[in-house]
């Protein structure tokens, strides 16, 4: 289905930069399955400019032919849909403008080679002396990379000529490494500089949020505790840890999605509205918005947290193992793999209302949403419904893998007699958009090409959300969980996440 055009306004259109993108870690997983699969889909929609060249930089010996096999094989499988084939004069321009470039991200003279390399590449292509570094390596890599980036001058910017490095996710492992990081980064990069990337930001529906909420003016006046009873934030997967077993052990639930993806949620479905759709201006609240979480005393990380580990259960149908037995994980694990909280914004508009946030890996259904309960109407005029069975309005955004946006109300039930049901109001967006290729990382690869961190963490939101975790990683750490696992996997996670509802009589919503 085609977007009906009276819908369609604005949006970016302006094509990337002219520039040299350099990828460190280009033989990894998200090279291949998102990165290099995104760049096509930019090149296939005109967004990438004519002059254009991308660096694959990684410690594998590959000639720039094997590293060229690599990109069309990334592109057959995770670009276009199965049936379809890439498009030959889009395959073939990239393909023109790919190289390779071989070394250890410690040795300082690999930065030098590469350096003569992105002269040697802009000069051949007619770019301009435009360079995009996107740190697609381990994290103990990124103070490095950027350190020998500025040794060798590879991260000055003269006159219009931009330097900007995008850097993956986990920001740090705790608030006081995310500080270091920051501060070692900083003495080589300005702000303006840095992508801090988080890919949730990414996703259409995400971006929607703020959409949905300052581009229509009948939610915002009641998109507070007036109207509000509570929020709930569910990114639920039904996948295990699959490969990462040694990245997993040292993150686990808490770290691997909270500071980062659950914290971008909360913080647009809760901020105020921007002075402007600048950068700084919606970060600025977004930051603003995460200092009014209320910092959780260690008495309410044992109240108001809890986590949990998934045993072995049966997802789709199948059997599947426990955590404690997939590849490269102990088998006295004591890492989370579940986590559900209560936090409280300490402000004007949210005072009093729960935000529970939960995430977790093998629950029983696939979904990420934000569910808004709102208040029950203060007077019920229909005697032949008891109150207790009245549900209450609900908005839940779908960001996936539905994305939409549903509501629902009460509704009179056709018949003689007064009785209520609940209907539901459901927008779909593929329904209503159709649907385009999208890996989540064009949007965020455009922004960083044309300049536009909108999208993309600050310093300071980064620490304020590890602030809101550290106490939490400190009890924890002082208290490991006894009872791990204490959960099936294909369960909606441990007994302990809904007891957290249950004392304030609210249930989580499965599905409902
Ligand atoms: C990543 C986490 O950042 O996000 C993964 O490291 C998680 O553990 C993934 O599975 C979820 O992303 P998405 O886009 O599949 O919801």
């Amino acid at each position: 289905m085609s977007t009906p055009t009276h819908l369609v306004s604005g949006g970016q259109s302006r094509a990337g930069d002219s520039c040299v993108m350099i990828i460190f870690g280009a033989t990894g997983d998200l090279t291949r399955r998102k990165l290099l699969p995104a760049l096509y889909n930019l090149a296939k929609a005109k967004l990438l400019s004519r002059k254009f060249a991308l660096i694959g930089a990684a410690f594998d010996q590959l000639s720039s032919e094997a590293f060229r096999e690599h990109l069309v094989e990334a592109i057959r499988t995770y670009a276009t849909d199965e049936a379809e084939e890439p498009d030959a004069e889009v395959l073939a321009w990239f393909e023109r403008r790919m190289y390779y470039a071989q070394g250890d991200f410690r040795d300082p003279e690999f930065y030098w080679r590469l350096k003569e390399l992105c002269t040697e590449v802009s000069g051949k292509n007619g770019i301009e002396d435009n360079y995009f570094y996107y740190l697609a390596t381990a994290p103990n890599f990124f103070g490095e990379i950027i350190r020998q980036l500025g040794q060798a001058g590879m991260a000055t910017e003269e006159g219009d000529h931009w330097r900007r490095v995008i850097i993956e996710k986990p920001f740090g492992h705790d608030l006081e490494s995310a500080k270091q990081l920051n501060a070692e980064i900083k003495q080589v990069l300005r702000e303006r500089q840095i992508y801090r990337i988080d890919h949730y930001l990414g996703k259409e529906t995400v971006q929607n949020i703020l959409v949905f909420r300052f581009a229509n003016s009948i939610f915002e006046p009641i998109w507070n505790r007036r109207y509000i009873d509570h929020v709930q934030i569910t990114a639920a997967e039904t996948v295990g840890v699959e490969q990462r077993g040694s990245y997993y052990e040292n993150a686990g639930a808490l770290r691997d999605m909270v500071p980062n993806h659950l914290f971008q949620l909360l913080s647009l479905t809760t901020m105020e509205p921007p002075v402007s759709f600048a950068a700084n201006a919606v970060r600025d609240e977004q930051t603003k918005v995460l200092r009014a979480v209320q910092i959780p005393t260690p008495e309410d990380v044992l109240s108001k947290t809890t986590r949990g580990q998934y045993g072995e259960g049966v997802i789709d149908g199948e059997p599947v193992p426990g955590y404690r037995s997939e590849p490269n994980v102990a088998s006295d694990s004591k890492t989370e793999t579940f986590v559900a909280m209560r936090m409280m914004i300490d402000n004007w508009r949210w005072a009093d209302v729960p935000f529970y946030l939960r995430t977790g890996k093998r629950l029983a259904r696939r979904t990420t949403e934000i569910a808004i309960q709102f208040r029950r109407a203060p007077l019920v005029l229909f005697r032949n419904t008891a109150i207790d069975q009245l549900r209450t309005n609900r908005l839940v955004i779908y960001l996936q893998p539905n994305e939409g946006i549903s509501l629902q109300f009460g509704a009179k039930v056709p018949g003689p007699v007064m009785k209520l049901g609940t209907v539901k109001m459901d927008f779909d967006y593929e329904d209503y958009f159709g649907s385009t290729p999208n890996t989540g990382y064009e949007r965020l690869l455009l922004d960083c090409m044309t300049g536009d961190a909108t999208l993309f963490q600050r310093a300071d939101m980064v620490e304020a959300g590890w602030c809101l975790i550290q106490p939490v990683l400190d009890v924890w750490k002082a208290l490991p969980p006894r009872s791990f696992p204490n959960y099936a996997a294909g369960s909606w996670g441990p007994r302990e996440a809904d007891e957290l509802l249950e004392r304030d009589g609210r249930h989580w919503i499965n599905g409902g």
